[in-house]
């Protein structure tokens, strides 16, 4: 199958008024991705080489966002809201160039399961016509039913357009089709809009086919592939749907999650065998964990990458650019930003390392900042190898400590300091005996002579 050509014609014009939002509604993000990139990405996944996103009129934000989700996407303006085969027939450059197979998805249904549009697809080299991925459901109101005979499928009855009779029908149309490209155009010029709601729908072209003779059959797919997000509620019913299913994923591939159903993924997380991530973790975009780390409970992560046994958290941040080499530690209330963790550096504590490279085996003591940043431009903290930076201690950047260099406790460090060398950056302790008792008897006196 795979050397027959495949153009999927996603449906991205939601206006999205129920969304409630100024963003355009297939723009709405499930697991930190637009959920019509979900839809693209199952095309791929089932072999569309080609895309065509049809997109509504004025949608600049759409199509500007389109070119990072699905750079080689063709988009086609639906200037008026006429229907869902008005629609696809946007996209008229494209599917008449000739494709063996057609998918029409839409852009506000992101749980589509590849496999269901590779099934679909395989009915179509078997010689359908049209191929409806349907899903059953007790609760079928508001869903297109699926009018069957004799093991075919004859028709598709939009709601509003249903008799008594089949309203009562619970095989539903998923909104997802197959239709060979060599009769698409054909049969969606044949569409016409005389029905209960004036427009021209994609869905009666299951009668035209099934009328002219051709091949036209439903396929059944779990409800969770058809479903479409109208509102934010239904946004966080596909991202819980879509995090069961990432969880089950990870764990099957060896992670363990000790309650996975407080830990979130990305999209794009990637996370290697072994790796034991406690409760309360979030993934965001752009993280890379290998083999046999430790996330603890409560750490946040973007962008980060985490080489083998490391160990991070609890309540660690890492964000974008915090790259960790094997067996770094990075301990709880620390935050690492743009910097590199070298094999077998510990940042424990209450730590701020930004704009910096911990050398390997360096040790960062409670409460170390880097200090970056003057308000207008970021400077950057080299640390050697096998430093040690005592407890609250400030390296305003840009400084570089030696390797093996030593920095007293309590010092704000503004000055370079050389390999194996010991800094001080702090005001010398100055001790008087007796004076603590003096002072707290003069308090006291005062005191007293007040309430008089
Ligand atoms: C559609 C199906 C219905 C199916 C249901 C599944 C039709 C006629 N009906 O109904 O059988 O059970 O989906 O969710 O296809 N769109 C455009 N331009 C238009 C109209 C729609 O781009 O002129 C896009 C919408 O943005 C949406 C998709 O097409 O992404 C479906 O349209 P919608 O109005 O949601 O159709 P439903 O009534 O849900
Ligand atoms: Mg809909």
């Amino acid at each position: 199958m795979s050397q027959r050509s495949c153009l999927s014609v996603i449906l991205a014009a939601g206006e999205g008024t129920r969304m409630k939002s100024a963003l355009p509604k297939v723009l709405h993000q499930i697991a930190g991705l637009p959920m019509v990139a979900h839809v693209v990405k199952a095309a791929e996944a089932a072999g569309a080489g080609d895309q065509a996103l049809v997109i509504g009129h004025g949608a600049e934000e759409m199509r500007k966002a389109a070119t990072k989700f699905a750079p080689k996407a063709e988009t086609f303006v639906q200037e008026k809201r006429l229907g869902t085969a008005h629609a696809v027939l946007a996209a008229r450059d494209a599917i008449s160039r000739g494709y063996d197979d057609v998918l029409v998805m839409f852009g506000d249904t992101p749980l589509i399961d590849p496999d269901a549009l590779t099934v679909a697809r395989l009915k179509l080299a078997e010689g359908a016509g049209v191929v409806v991925i349907g899903f059953r459901t007790a609760n079928p109101t508001g869903y297109g039913r699926l009018i069957e005979k004799g093991g075919k499928l004859v028709a598709i009855r939009e709601e509003k357009d249903c008799s008594d009779e089949e309203k009562k029908i619970t095989f539903c149309n998923g909104g997802l089709m197959a239709v060979a490209g060599s009769q698409a155009l054909k049969l969606l010029e044949a569409v016409g809009n005389k029905n209960a709601k004036g427009e021209y729908y994609l869905t009666d072209i299951v009668e035209i086919a099934s009328g002219q003779g051709l091949d036209v059959i439903a396929t059944e797919a779990s409800f969770e592939n058809a479903l479409g997000i109208n509102n934010r509620a239904e946004l966080a019913e596909a991202e819980g749907i879509w995090q069961r299913r990432r969880r089950r994923e990870a764990m099957l591939s060896g992670v363990t999650l000790i309650a996975p159903e407080t830990v979130f993924f990305s999209h794009d997380t990637e996370i290697g065998a072994d790796t034991i991530v406690e409760p309360n973790v979030w993934f965001g975009p752009g993280v890379k964990i290998a083999t046999g780390a430790k996330i603890h409970a409560f750490s946040h992560i973007e962008g980060a990458t985490v080489a083998s046994n490391c160990d991070v958290g609890p309540f660690a941040r890492l964000r974008p650019g915090a790259d960790l080499k094997q067996k770094a530690k990075v301990g709880n209330f620390c935050e690492v930003k743009q910097a590199v963790i070298e094999e077998g550096a510990k940042v424990n504590h209450l730590t701020y390392i930004g704009d910096a490279r911990v050398g390997a085996g360096a040790n960062i003591g409670a409460g170390t900042i880097t200090c970056n940043y003057d308000g207008y431009s970021k400077f950057f903290t080299d640390i050697g190898e096998g430093a040690f930076i005592g407890s609250n201690s400030s390296l305003v950047a840009p400084v570089t400590i030696g390797n093996g260099g030593y920095i007293a406790s309590g010092s704000v460090i503004t000055e370079s300091v050389p390999d194996d060398a010991l800094a001080f950056g702090r005001a010398r302790q100055k001790t008087i005996p007796g004076k603590g008792k003096e002072l707290r008897e003069r308090f006291a006196s005062a005191a007293a002579a007040k309430k008089k």
